[in-house]
């Protein structure tokens, strides 16, 4: 394990994909939720300074690299071309194939996550759309498979081309960011319009917009929002961009609020029992999207 940790490829500082999500867990504890977001600010610093060096150097590397210019770039790569045709089962079979380090303390798969996650919204009685999401919200996460690096696949995402925002996490790792030399990008509003919307922004790069640009034609808005925009922290947990948003993106936000407790707090040691959940996932996954999808 400790061989494993000092001989990390530069650009893979975390053991695993989880790393990330934890120190998120840990910044935004259930505990938490809905309550006086200025009584956070105190903790916010504190796990800044605490946080493990694996985390540290991730979102260093992840606000250092993620310019305008690299969204662009990647959006060409990956979604005028593709790389394979994939149902989403075989996308999450794949996406199982994942094996960074995994998680230490239980033998669960990142399918198993997603079914958990999809099997508490279900618990709770939402449509059938959000259990969907719940399902498929992760499988983004495959562009570490087709050699993306782990910062231009995870992280919490923030508009590029405008100011950044004092409240996303490390805000000083942008002063290596070459946009932070660029003033048309440093406004507040940068390349944007006042409350033009969020479809108009591009945020940064990663596991959540690939989805949703692979998703967009065959969801509900709702469940569209939640994709895009599930780690957009500086959005839906610190309320930062308003100025960006219409009133669409403030209505969806909600859902994109509602969503993040199933995300951040359902994953438990219960392995979910694949072979009995399946039909009700294969009539779900049928009633909304085709058989195959261009990944
Ligand atoms: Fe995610």
């Amino acid at each position: 394990m400790e061989m494993r940790q000092s001989s990390r490829p530069v650009n893979a500082p975390l053991a695993n994909l989880e790393e990330w999500e934890d120190f998120v867990k840990e910044r935004y504890p259930e505990s938490l939720v809905g309550t006086n977001p200025n009584k956070k600010e105190e903790q916010f610093r504190d796990y800044e300074n605490t946080a493990r060096p694996s985390v540290r150097e991730f979102y260093r590397l992840n606000h250092r690299h993620q310019t305008f210019e690299f969204g662009q770039e990647k959006r060409r790569e990956f979604l005028d071309s593709h790389r394979r045709e994939m149902s989403i089962w075989e996308a999450l079979e794949f996406l199982n194939t994942l094996v960074d380090d995994s998680d230490p303390d239980t033998d669960l798969t990142q399918l198993d996550h997603l079914l958990q996650t999809a099997e508490q919204i279900r618990k709770d009685g939402h449509p059938r759309w959000f259990i969907l999401t719940g399902l498929i919200h992760d499988i983004g996460k495959i562009l570490c498979l087709f050699g993306e690096p782990q910062w231009a696949v995870v992280g919490d995402t923030f508009p590029v081309g405008c100011a950044y925002s004092g409240k996303i996490v490390f805000p000083r790792f942008f002063e290596t960011n070459p946009d932070s030399e660029n003033p048309k990008y440093q406004t507040r509003l940068g390349i944007y319009e006042e409350n033009r919307g969020l479809d108009s922004v591009h945020m940064s790069w990663g596991h959540d917009e690939y989805l949703y640009q692979i998703v967009k034609d065959y969801l509900p808005t709702e469940a569209l929002y939640m994709i895009r925009y599930h780690s957009f922290y500086p959005a839906h947990r610190e309320n930062e961009y308003g100025y960006l948003m219409n009133e669409e993106d403030r209505r969806m936000m909600d859902w994109v609020r509602k969503f993040n407790p199933y995300d951040l707090y359902t994953k438990s040691h219960t392995k979910p029992n694949l072979k009995e959940l399946r039909p009700f996932y294969d009539d779900l996954i049928s009633e909304f999207l085709p058989a195959t999808l261009k990944w």
